[in-house]
């Protein structure tokens, strides 16, 4: 593709101007995304505080550990982190199809309120005691209905956006938006099939019982991961890597083997949360086999974003948000290489129940998500808000070693408390006696506790130094034109595979 397809000069004198895009909404869920990314780490970093020291729970129930627990996994996975994926899909979605949202302003504006309205309604609940006790999925079903309808009016801006676009080409990181999306409503929708048990209360009985409850939980769950936690992200990395690199993706083709293997192959490996249960075995095999053969296509995705870069790698020295990206791509494959490990079901019989798999998801949400989210503002919040560059690129680079030190003291501190766990808890006298006591396990893992208190302290301030650097970004004098005025981008590869940008 020639330099000028690629930024845009040849695009509108050959598809006429830009569109208007609605940049509004993108905004509203950027500042969305940072103030929930605020909440998320803090009641994280509060919730290690119980870990390590139980009385930081005050004596008042509604700050217990059971119940800020979900108010904390809530925040990061569905009000940080969706935040950014609405925000970034919408933003993303407009460019790549260069036509505005479908359905006007006010659809997605109830879009967002919507879904904000969702937050706030499910961490009220949590901190006042109610729950399905289904992870991840935690909201009583009045809850859960109003994101179905929330839910399903993001899906039709996001499919009529497609339908109407004026490009020929989808470019992909929209199909893993929309997997996203739809996989998302699919899984809202079956694991939360429930009888409330009147219509005021909010009570309810799972639809499923015994261990066909705990499979879809965990068919659920495992997918949330997947989808939820690792889709959309990737339609992030397609988009905002090669943007802030300036290079097309490395390989078209295999973004989307990519795709189509990530996608048939995740959505099968749940029951690796079940080992050794009364699951029967066939289908614990049939989860770990899934299991492993996803490291094939998640390293593929992991080579791809990281390879984007080449001939660009000295854009890492000036471009710190673009650090964050790179970074965020890089534990993507380390987790995703530990997922598959920890699904062997003798590895499992270690890992589960212990730190260990604190350790893994935390590599996972810290590395990965909040990375490739903190790469994204940084280059969206200048854009959307037309600046030239950010108040101080020193300042991203003191949130990254920060927050990269932060990781590392989290995930060592819980591979190492976990791994400890699970050995005592396993080992044997010459009597046949358990060596050690619960309590003993506990008093073990107490310094890698504080540890880990640290590393969130580190994560927490780094992202006040970003809400910091965005302030003093937004509220310096206008220095660009309007992105929208701009001519709009060519995302998809001009007839070859292999490239794409804009
Ligand atoms: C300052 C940053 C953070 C700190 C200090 C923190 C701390 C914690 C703590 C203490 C737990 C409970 C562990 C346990 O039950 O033993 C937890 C669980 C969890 N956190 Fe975080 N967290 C942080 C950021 C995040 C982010 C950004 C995400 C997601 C994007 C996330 C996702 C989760 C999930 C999914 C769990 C449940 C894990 C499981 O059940 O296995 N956390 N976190
Ligand atoms: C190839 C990819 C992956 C595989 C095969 C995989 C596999 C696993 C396994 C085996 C467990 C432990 C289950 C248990 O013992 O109960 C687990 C837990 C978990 N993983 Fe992964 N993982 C992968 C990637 C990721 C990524 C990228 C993230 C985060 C962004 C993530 C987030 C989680 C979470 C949140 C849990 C805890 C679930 C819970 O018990 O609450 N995983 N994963």
């Amino acid at each position: 593709m020639s330099d000028a397809v690629m930024h845009g000069g040849v695009a509108e004198s050959v598809l006429g101007p830009a569109p208007i895009y609605n940049d509004a909404v993108v905004k509203k869920f950027v500042i969305a995304s940072i103030f929930w990314a605020i909440v998320a780490f803090l009641v994280g970093v509060w919730i290690a505080t119980e870990l390590t020291w139980p009385a930081a729970n005050l004596g008042l129930s509604w700050i217990n550990f059971g119940r800020l627990r979900p108010v904390h996994t809530s925040a990061a996975i569905f009000a940080f982190g969706g935040s950014a994926l609405f925000g970034t899909s919408f933003f993303v979605v407009q460019r790549t199809c260069r036509a505005r949202l479908w359905g006007g302003e006010a659809l997605a504006n109830f879009v967002f309120w919507g879904y904000q309205f969702f937050i706030v309604m499910a961490a009220l609940s949590y901190v006042m005691g109610f729950s399905q006790s289904k992870e991840y999925a935690e909201p009583e079903w009045h809850i859960d209905l109003w994101l179905t309808v929330v839910w399903v009016c993001y899906l039709l801006i996001y499919v009529g956006t497609l339908i109407k676009r004026q490009e020929p080409h989808i470019y992909v990181a929209n199909w893993f938006y929309l997997a996203f999306i739809v996989t998302v409503a699919m899984l809202h929708i079956v694991n939360n099939m429930a009888l409330p048990i009147s219509l005021y209360a909010a009570k309810s009985y799972s639809v499923y019982s015994g261990v066909q409850d705990a499979l879809v939980q965990w068919w659920y769950g495992h997918n949330a991961v997947g989808f939820f936690l690792t889709a959309g992200f990737l339609g992030m990395m397609y988009y905002f890597i090669p943007k802030a690199a300036g290079r097309p993706v490395y390989s078209y083709r295999l973004s989307i083997v990519h795709f189509w293997t990530l996608i048939f192959l995740y959505i099968w490996a749940g029951p690796h949360h079940l080992h050794w249960t009364a699951l029967p075995d066939w289908t614990q095999t049939l989860g770990m086999a899934f299991s492993i053969m996803l490291w094939m296509p998640s390293w593929g995705g992991m080579i791809n974003g990281i390879m984007t870069l080449s001939g660009a790698w000295d854009k890492l020295r000036t471009d710190p948000g673009l650090r964050f990206s790179v970074t965020a791509v890089g534990f993507y494959g380390m987790s995703t290489f530990e997922g598959p490990v920890m699904s062997v079901r003798d590895v499992n019989a270690l890992s589960h129940y212990t730190d260990w798999t604190i350790g893994h998801v935390h590599s996972g949400a810290l590395g990965w998500v909040a990375f490739i989210v903190f790469g994204a503002l940084y280059y969206l919040v200048p854009v959307l808000w037309h600046r030239q560059r950010l108040y101080s690129t020193k300042l991203v680079a003191w949130h990254y070693w920060i927050a990269t030190l932060g990781i590392v003291l989290y995930i060592v501190s819980m591979w190492v408390a976990g791994i400890m766990q699970g050995l005592m808890w396993r080992a044997y006298d010459q009597y046949g006696f358990l060596q050690y006591s619960f309590v003993e396990s506990v008093v073990a893992v107490h310094p890698f506790y504080v540890i880990r208190l640290l590393g969130g302290v580190f994560f927490l301030s780094g992202a006040l130094i970003m809400v910091y650097n965005f302030y003093r970004t937004i509220t310096s004098p206008t220095t660009e034109a309007p992105q929208a005025m701009r001519p709009a981008p060519i995302a998809a590869p001009a007839g070859a595979f292999g490239v794409a940008g804009e």
